[in-house]
């Protein structure tokens, strides 16, 4: 099974009503963990390398990791480049094998957001075969890769902005600010409620701006980004043995279970991940001192990061049974 395009995943996904997850690797273990999971759960996937896992793992590395994964497991997945922030770039992993990028041309004004993810798409599109490209329009709060976007700069995609973006760009898939954040601390204390048992209720999804960006590009594949739940089961586990997570908070799974069934074709996951590691690692050091070989520790990591994604899959993207 060759790697594939996002194209025929989005449409399926947008037909059924569930979401493609989009989980980012950097190493083995997490490679391992997420296509065992998904061979386990019998659903499409979508493997995503950030400019800073690229630099990190080695792009030749990743290529081969992935190769083995797919060997191991016959799934077709997608290998997309996250966050792209360059044409250069994009082009190197388009020439370099990946079947999807993202052009994030967010920062940018709106002007050159359309000429960057235009030329993005043009050279994509020519590859053969097809590379699918998503664009964002509208700026996430929280951290964009190495790029601090601050509160006051955070925005909601603007509905009226879609269509002739995605007229003139030609991409194929389009990421939104509905309320997403990138990383573990997405909302303030201060911007959440308490429910009955005293747990903290981050503010709601705009499903109002999703829906008014869905009725303007009927039948086109939405993307979100900053969509970690951040399992307090994890954050305990970590502020148990010597982490410091105060006020960790990430994205219900019922907002992002309601998102997958509407025009939301592709979720990103990447902070659950990395919690769901690094809480059975330090777990591990705690209970087991005397242990010093490597695949100790980073195979109690790897297990919960499948764990994490078997669940994500089944529960919370819809995507479990859907290959
Ligand atoms: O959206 C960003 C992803 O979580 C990747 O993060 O740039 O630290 O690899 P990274
Ligand atoms: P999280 O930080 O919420 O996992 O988001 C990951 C992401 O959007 C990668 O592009
Ligand atoms: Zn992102």
């Amino acid at each position: 099974m060759p790697l594939v395009n996002t194209k025929e995943m989005f449409e399926k996904a947008y037909k059924e009503g569930y979401a493609i997850g989009a989980f980012n690797v950097n190493n083995m273990e997490i490679v391992q963990a997420i296509t065992e999971a998904a061979k386990e759960e019998n659903s499409p996937l979508i493997l995503q390398v950030s400019a800073g896992a690229r630099k990190y793992a080695k792009h030749g590395y990743l290529m081969k990791l992935v190769e083995a994964a797919i060997e191991d497991t016959d799934l077709p997945i997608a290998l997309h480049l996250d966050h792209g922030d360059s044409f250069e770039l994009c082009k190197a992993c388009i020439d370099g094998g990946f079947t999807s990028v993202m052009i994030d041309g967010s920062a940018l004004p709106y002007e050159e957001n359309v000429a960057l993810s235009k030329k993005v798409a043009d050279y994509a599109h020519a590859h053969v075969p097809y590379v699918t490209v998503e664009a964002e329009l509208g700026k996430l709060a929280g951290i964009e890769d190495d790029v601090n976007v601050s509160d006051a700069d955070a925005n909601y995609t603007n509905p009226a902005e879609v269509e002739d973006f995605v007229k003139r760009t030609g991409v194929d898939s389009l990421a939104i600010a509905i309320g997403t954040s990138h990383g573990a601390y997405k909302f303030k204390r201060e911007q959440c409620t308490r429910n009955e048992n005293g747990v903290l209720v981050p503010p709601s999804l705009r499903f109002d701006i999703l829906e008014d960006i869905s009725n303007r590009l009927p039948g086109f594949p939405i993307v979100l980004h900053g969509s970690s739940s951040v399992p307090q089961e994890y954050v305990e586990i970590v502020n148990a043995h010597g982490g410091q997570m105060p006020d960790a908070i990430g994205i219900p799974e019922e907002e992002l279970r309601k998102a997958a069934t509407m025009s939301v074709c592709k979720i990103n996951i990447d902070s659950d991940l990395r919690l769901g590691m690094t809480a059975m690692i330090r777990k591990h050091m705690v209970e087991h001192p005397e242990h010093f070989d490597p695949r100790q520790y980073l195979g109690d990591g790897r297990k919960a990061v499948k764990e994490i994604v078997r669940h994500k899959l089944r529960n919370v993207l819809g995507s479990a049974d859907k290959l």
